[in-house]
């Protein structure tokens, strides 16, 4: 049994998350932290009956006291990155669905995991349906230079655009070839109505309103055609088997991952 614990506990990703880690066959809960309600059961976090385990306020205690395998982060972007400090400092293995670390943050990740060789995914995304998405666009944008991104989530989401579309353009950006055509409509008679500029030809829409969880469009324009590639996530179980296999890969790993899409395809 992998011991896990939970950090952003009481976060919606992160209830539904150590839930599914509580019901699965190879991991178990041994712990959970959240500043914001410590000394809550989890039990009443998972909606399921009292477990003994009651949530921390300090992940470096936590992680020194409970010896886990594995650190699961789902908390926020200005705090993710001490907590995979903090991991490592204690020797656990971070599994981190946190959006929003930056390109340094990344970079000292991954030098800090290669050093000490300790596993370490971080996964922007773990439905695979939206990692397929990211791989046909990428696909797709060889023969459609042209291409806007258009992502949407609850407005309870902090950081926009979401870390999905940023790994989307990213890739786009690696892959496509010479864009066809001038860009045009630069003139923004309302600031932003055009989205984000990510890179020529290729703006970014985050759009945030109740009632959505988190999907994404990819649209394509070419001579008199357009192609659009969609994935809707349409409840947190989507994320479930991507989590569940990040938890047992990273057992096998000396470095760190950045993506699921380096483990599942
Ligand atoms: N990788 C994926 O597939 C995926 C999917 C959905 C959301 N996310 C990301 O997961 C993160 C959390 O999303 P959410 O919707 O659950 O947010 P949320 O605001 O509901 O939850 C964040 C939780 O983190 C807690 N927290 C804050 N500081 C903390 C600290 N120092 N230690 C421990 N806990 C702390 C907060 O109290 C809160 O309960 C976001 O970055 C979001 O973008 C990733």
């Amino acid at each position: 049994m992998i011991k896990v614990v939970v950090s952003g506990a009481a976060g919606k990703m992160g209830k539904e998350m150590m839930k599914a880690i509580w019901d699965s066959a190879d991991a178990k809960v041994v712990g959970a932290v959240d500043p914001f309600a410590e000394g809550v059961d989890i039990g009443s976090l998972m909606g399921i009956d009292a477990t003994g385990i009651l949530v921390r306020g300090n992940l470096k205690s936590a992680l020194t006291e409970l010896r886990p395998d594995v650190m699961v982060d789902f908390t926020t972007p200005s705090t993710v990155y001490s907590n995979i400090c903090t991991a490592f400092d204690a020797n656990v293995r971070p599994v981190v669905g946190t959006t929003g670390i930056n390109e340094e943050q990344l970079e000292t990740v991954k030098e800090m995991a290669a050093k000490s060789k300790t596993g370490c995914i971080i996964a922007p995304n773990f439905t695979i349906g939206a990692l397929l998405l990211i791989k046909f666009a990428a696909e797709a944008s060889k023969y459609f230079p042209n291409v806007e991104i258009i992502e949407m989530h609850h407005d309870g989401k902090i950081d926009a655009p979401s870390g999905t579309a940023i790994k989307t353009a990213e890739m786009i950006q690696k892959s496509r070839k010479e864009l066809t055509g001038k860009e045009t409509g630069k003139l923004e008679k309302i600031d932003g109505v055009r989205g984000g500029y990510f890179d020529e030809g290729l703006r970014i829409h985050s759009i945030r309103l109740p009632g959505m969880m988190a999907h994404q469009e990819v649209i394509f324009g070419g001579l008199g055609q357009t192609l659009t590639i969609r994935h809707d996530a349409l409840s947190r179980d989507s994320y479930i088997p991507g989590l569940l296999l990040a938890i047992n890969k990273v057992m096998e790993l000396d470095k760190m991952v950045y993506g699921l899409e380096n483990i599942i395809f």
